[in-house]
């Protein structure tokens, strides 16, 4: 019976986590949601697994719901991560989206999904690198938004352990841009100055403002099932410029042209609308 009622659970939180993210948890890796229950479970000291089904019937259910949402999604991420990627991104892509601006010397790029902040900030490092800076007369909105409040929250905050630093910074960037703490390695108050931290679903409401010339959706697509897949990449599009690119991760396979995008680049995951002429 016990095994009955937890399967029940586990299809129950597989649910909401589709309904609220878009992600689906495969057959295969249904133990992550076991891990999930024992963490909320533990928590308030009940050892029983069974009892989950009890707690999420409770008046505190909606709070039972956030931790397991939060405990589901999958926070993998580090520094210039695929860093070949973000070597085109600095010698093609900015370059190309710059001379669309040349005017107004403004840029908006948008880390989707960024979540605890290494992608938005090798994204900062990679601008000052390039001189994309207001020293040299650009403004440039970076916004980074993840479903995650523990992720956004570490994110704002910006203090790395000693393993997560040497997960893709060279030394350089990492002596120039943090600051060794007794807890960890800082970013600085430059980079942090550069990036807007934002709670967001991708499913939910559309980015606010005007389109952006850049947006990196990596690793994150691949765990949607193909309704939100679509509803994702129709937010996407709408969010993006006509002379704009979108970056997904390298493993994600390929967004048919349904989705309004065709590739930009022969060797990696670059996208543009469909009907739009290449940048210069
Ligand atoms: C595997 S991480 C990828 C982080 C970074 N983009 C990278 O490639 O290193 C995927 C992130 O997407 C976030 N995420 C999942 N579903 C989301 C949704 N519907 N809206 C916004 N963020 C979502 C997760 O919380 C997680 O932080």
């Amino acid at each position: 019976m016990e095994r009955v009622l937890q399967q029940h659970a586990i299809g129950l939180i597989a649910g909401l986590l589709r309904e609220r993210t878009g992600q689906v948890i495969s057959e295969d890796r249904r133990w992550r949601i076991d891990r999930a229950i024992e963490a909320v479970l533990r928590k308030r000291g009940i050892a029983r697994n069974g009892d989950i089904l009890t707690l999420l019937t409770q008046p505190d259910a909606a709070a039972v719901e956030d931790e397991l949402v939060e405990a589901l999604l999958n926070n993998e991420t580090y520094f210039f991560r695929d860093r070949q990627v973000f070597t085109q991104l600095a010698t093609t892509v900015l370059p190309a989206l710059c001379r669309a601006r040349t005017e107004s010397r403004h840029l908006r790029i948008w880390s989707a999904g960024c979540s605890t902040g290494q992608e938005a900030l090798s994204l900062a490092i990679m601008l000052i690198e390039q001189g994309i800076t207001a020293s040299n007369g650009w403004t440039v909105e970076l916004v980074a938004t993840d479903v995650s409040s523990g992720a956004i929250d570490i994110a704002r905050r910006g203090l790395y352990s000693r393993f997560e630093i040497q997960r893709g910074l060279s030394v350089g960037q990492m002596l120039r841009h943090f600051n060794e703490q007794d807890d960890g390695w800082q970013a600085s108050r430059q980079l942090l100055s550069m990036i807007r931290y934002e709670v967001g679903n991708l499913l939910e409401r559309p980015m606010p403002g005007p389109p952006f010339d850049l947006i990196l959706c990596r690793n994150l697509l691949l765990y949607f099932d193909d309704t939100a897949k679509r509803a994702a990449c129709a937010r996407l599009h709408a969010a993006l410029a006509p002379h704009g690119r979108l970056l997904l991760g390298g493993g994600e396979g390929t967004l048919d042209r349904a989705t309004g995008f065709v590739a930009a680049a022969a060797d990696c995951a670059l996208y543009r609308q469909a009907g739009q002429a290449l940048a210069a």
